[in-house]
């Protein structure tokens, strides 16, 4: 993964990507939201990059209206299947945007982009400053962001960005505060089954009432 040369179409590479395999995540929600949520009253939510679903469900289940975004329509399909099987289809709804090119209308109570990484083109610090544009006012935008490479990757030629990076090219105004900016270790199993230890950029910010 090269982080300055990233000529691959978003649209076509993560196509691609899910639909060279069977289910590409574990299907359970991310820690980092269900901390971060939990606080919250259930309003509006948007999830951006929501792959398969997880969080998108698991918000719906809580009470929240949620709309998921992704790039990739294979995603999407599959995040709606598991929606229908929960029931939840009256609380999701699903939309294919490159957000590189376009963004869904309207505000929101919580704005969710965990892991919003790709080796294709995204213009992440392009895409997070209209993300903050889309929260309503009194609401929350969540980055999660990995921190490092896990232990297991054989090549660690992708940058992630640190956390003063990622707020310093959003811009925000004083309207913000930062309820949360930190890194934050997660327990999980690596490929093969062993034990590791992930590092998170939680990134919890609130837009003035
Ligand atoms: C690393 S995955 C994370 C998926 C999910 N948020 C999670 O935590 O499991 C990144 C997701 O962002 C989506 N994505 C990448 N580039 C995108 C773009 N330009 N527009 C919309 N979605 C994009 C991908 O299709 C993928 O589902």
């Amino acid at each position: 993964m090269h982080n300055d040369d990233k000529p691959e179409d978003a649209r076509r590479f993560w196509e691609e990507r899910y639909s060279s395999s069977g289910r590409t995540w574990s299907g359970r929600v991310n820690a980092q939201l269900v901390e971060a949520a939990a606080e919250l009253p259930p309003g509006r939510a948007l999830d951006l990059g929501s792959g398969e679903g997880a969080d998108a469900l698991w918000l719906a289940e809580r009470g929240w209206r949620v709309l998921a975004v992704d790039v990739s329509e294979t995603a999407l399909q599959r995040a709606s299947e598991a929606a229908a099987g929960r029931n939840l289809l009256d609380r999701i709804e699903f939309q294919c945007h490159d957000l590189n090119e376009s963004f869904p209308e309207g505000t929101f109570d919580l704005v969710s982009a965990q892991y919003l990484h790709s080796p294709a083109r995204l213009d992440r610090e392009a895409v997070l400053r209209r993300a903050a544009e889309h929260v309503a006012p009194g609401g929350v935008l969540l980055i999660v962001d990995h921190g490092e490479a896990p232990p297991w990757a054989k090549e660690h030629l992708h940058r992630f960005p640190g956390i003063e990076e990622v707020l310093a090219g959003m811009q925000l105004d004083a309207t913000w505060t930062r309820l949360r900016a930190e890194q934050v270790g997660r327990e999980t199993l690596g490929p093969d089954g062993q034990p590791a230890t992930l590092v998170d950029n939680v990134m919890v910010l609130r837009k003035a009432a």
